[in-house]
């Protein structure tokens, strides 16, 4: 197995080896501190099906299952489908605009996500160009880079994260089929206290833990406080330094870490651009500080 760190801060590409068989209890814990270290991992020229995506993603911990979506895999409720396809009748296959803006899987959830593991099957392009690309943002970096006095006005602060600030960005975008949340939908995600900085599980190193995606209000700020603290945050975090971004291949498998890097999908590509991924999420069941050690 050869890991090539990219020279972007963020990302590497891991060659030789095949994720359709059993990983080795040694390159469970290389791939481990990888993902820690690197934050987005690309095994290029993968082969993979739902049943196997789902047996390599749960290495690093319980997949979550949406129960809400139609959009899985046959036999898979934790692998779902993203894509702008539609089949023979005109019925979407898959989750059609995943992730189009910066946010971090699950922190509206009171169990955080470790990892997402995408499989891409069809890549759009135009002209030769890759489009629908996935960009990330380095939380180390970030971290480490702000001022000693905003980490002391964040550390051990709490700031609510709230899963309807997305779906209602998302609901308001031209296009969009997303309906409001019904009752029973919101109630099953209610907003949730979210540390602000955490000490990374794998790396040890703090990681700024908070973005717009879905963090509404520091918790014990009035408005005025609250807002200009976050305004500040989302700011410093969306410094072209810590920015990567990867363009899809098919075959590629991309993993990445949702503790320390924030995300975005490009929605670039027309709906005569064909866009099929694989995806489960990865929850942070396990004790990572151990298996990595
Ligand atoms: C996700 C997501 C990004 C993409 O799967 O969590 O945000 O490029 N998707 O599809
Ligand atoms: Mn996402």
């Amino acid at each position: 197995m050869r890991i090539t760190p990219n020279n972007a801060g963020l990302g590497a590409r891991v060659e030789g080896v095949d994720l359709s068989r059993d990983v080795t209890a040694d390159e469970f814990r290389t791939l481990l501190r990888a993902l820690g270290q690197h934050g987005v991992l690309c095994f290029p020229d993968q082969d993979l099906d739902a049943a196997a995506l789902s047996a390599f993603g749960s290495r690093f911990g319980e997949l979550e299952v949406n129960v809400a979506n139609i959009f899985h895999a046959e036999g898979h409720p934790e692998v779902m489908h993203l894509s702008n396809m539609k089949d023979a009748d005109g019925k979407p296959i898959g989750l059609s605009d995943a992730g189009q803006g910066w946010h971090t899987d699950m922190s509206y959830s009171k169990e955080i996500a470790l990892a997402n593991v995408l499989h891409a099957k069809r890549v759009p392009r135009r002209n030769g160009k890759v489009l629908g690309c996935t960009q990330f943002r380095n939380m180390h970096a970030a971290y480490d880079d702000l001022p000693a006095e905003v980490k002391q006005r964040i550390e051990g602060r709490t700031a609510i994260h709230d899963f309807a600030k997305f779906w209602d960005m998302m609901r308001i975008r031209p296009g969009s089929i997303r309906g409001p949340l019904t009752p029973e939908q919101r109630a099953k995600k209610p907003p949730v206290p979210q540390p602000m900085v955490r000490i990374h599980p794998i790396t040890g190193r703090r990681v700024l833990y908070c973005n717009s995606g879905y963090a509404m209000h520091v918790e014990g700020m009035d408005r005025t406080e609250s807002d200009a603290l976050l305004d500040y945050l989302f700011r410093h975090q969306a410094q072209e330094k810590y920015f990567y971004e990867h363009q899809w291949n098919e075959g590629d498998v991309l993993m990445w870490d949702n503790i320390g890097t924030l995300h975005n999908a490009v929605a670039d590509y027309g709906p005569d651009e064909p866009r099929f991924i694989l995806r489960v999420q990865v929850m942070a069941s396990l004790d990572y500080a151990a298996l990595a050690a």
